[in-house]
């Protein structure tokens, strides 16, 4: 029995997800991902306790499903990768565990996986697979900067041409993801708030608002005084709020982050001299900040690489394909072996 899938699991946040990677063909044989954003969204933001106990149900109920479309998937298993940090804990968990005791009970590998380190890696997954599936295809991209943008993370990486990761900024505050679903909390959107806040963009006037544009020094972010700004007219309407301040108020804060972002894309660009950007996170979604990004790039002749909009939120697939590559760096892993992550660029514990 040819063992070539590797499987991948999420479910460090509020989405519960698994993948199946075929190894000689850089496909994705099996994806599901299965949110729980209907769960939290009454809460405005994830709920620790419901998130673990959803994990568990939904987690067995893909494994089902998978069985049922793969009979035999267990016999084709070279290793089993996870995300084990970070995230909510007792999420983690659930994904962990399973990844583990599945591992141990095939007699395969377990890899641990970065869950941040896991969206960077993702502009290299296509629709249903991936073509640059070794580490010499990635040298060819270096020195590269990734930024990964997401609910919980906003992280600056750079990985030299011998394939060393170093973060390079981060930011001194909320992540850029929190932001935007906090705006949105505070206009009374809904969660997750991204989503909400561009599709509003496109009918609002961003001049009829003014907002101050937070610009710490360097490459770092800070948005703490931006969402205080926003807070601050918001308190001076009268409530319900009106449609037309709403629109306005998510058009003025989309521009915000887009002026910022392309700023910081620019110092980070003249500072580290990169080959090549990756954009990444659960945030790279948005369109308009990734044609900012991307046109950035282009001005300044570096090679962009975007993440396609469904691998950009949290997803299985992204956790299998770094396992992949996690692999390939080190395939004498032993099931023994098997341990939190050693050793994170994004957490230095
Ligand atoms: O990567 P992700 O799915 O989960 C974490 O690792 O945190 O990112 C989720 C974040 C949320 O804050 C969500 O509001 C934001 O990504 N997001 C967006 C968009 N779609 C999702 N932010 C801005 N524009 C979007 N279109
Ligand atoms: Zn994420």
């Amino acid at each position: 029995m040819k063992r070539n899938l590797g499987l991948g699991i999420e479910t460090s946040c509020d989405e519960s997800s698994l993948a199946l990677f075929n190894i000689d063909t850089g496909i994705f044989v099996y994806e599901k991902t299965l949110t729980q954003i209907q769960a939290h969204a009454k809460y405005g933001g994830v709920v620790p306790n419901i998130a673990s106990k959803l994990h568990l149900s939904l987690v067995s109920q893909i494994l089902d499903e998978m069985r049922l479309e793969i009979p035999d998937w267990t016999s084709h298993i070279q290793w089993v990768a996870a995300t084990t940090r970070p995230g909510l804990i007792t999420s983690l968990l659930v994904g962990g565990v399973l990844g583990r005791s599945l591992a141990a009970f095939l007699q395969v590998p377990f890899i641990p996986i970065d869950h941040c380190e896991a969206h960077m890696y993702s502009p290299l997954i296509q629709e249903g697979g991936a073509t640059q599936i070794d580490w010499e295809d990635i040298k060819k991209e270096t020195p590269l900067v990734a930024l990964i943008v997401s609910g919980g993370h906003s992280y600056w990486i750079k990985l030299s041409e011998d394939l060393e990761a170093k973060c390079i900024g981060t930011t001194r505050d909320d992540a850029v993801g929190e932001c935007y679903d906090k705006v949105a909390r505070m206009l009374g959107l809904g969660y997750p708030g991204g989503p909400i806040v561009e599709k509003l963009s496109l009918e609002g006037n961003a001049q009829a608002i003014s907002l101050p544009l937070p610009m710490p020094q360097g490459i770092d972010f800070s948005l703490s005084g931006l969402k205080t700004a926003v807070k601050r007219q918001v308190d001076q309407q009268t409530t319900p709020l009106s449609k037309t301040f709403q629109t306005n108020m998510c058009a003025a804060f989309q521009k915000c982050i887009e002026d910022l972002i392309a700023k910081k894309t620019e110092t980070c660009i003249q500072e580290h001299r990169p080959k090549s950007l990756w954009f990444s996170g659960g945030v790279s979604a948005n369109q308009r900040l990734c044609r900012t990004v991307a046109s950035v790039c282009t001005r300044n002749q570096v090679v962009f690489k975007g993440v396609p909009r469904k691998y950009a939120g949290d997803n299985a697939s992204m956790i299998a394909y770094l396992g992949h590559l996690k692999y390939k760096l080190n395939p004498e892993i032993k099931p023994q072996d098997v341990g939190i992550v050693p050793y994170s660029v994004f957490s230095k514990s």
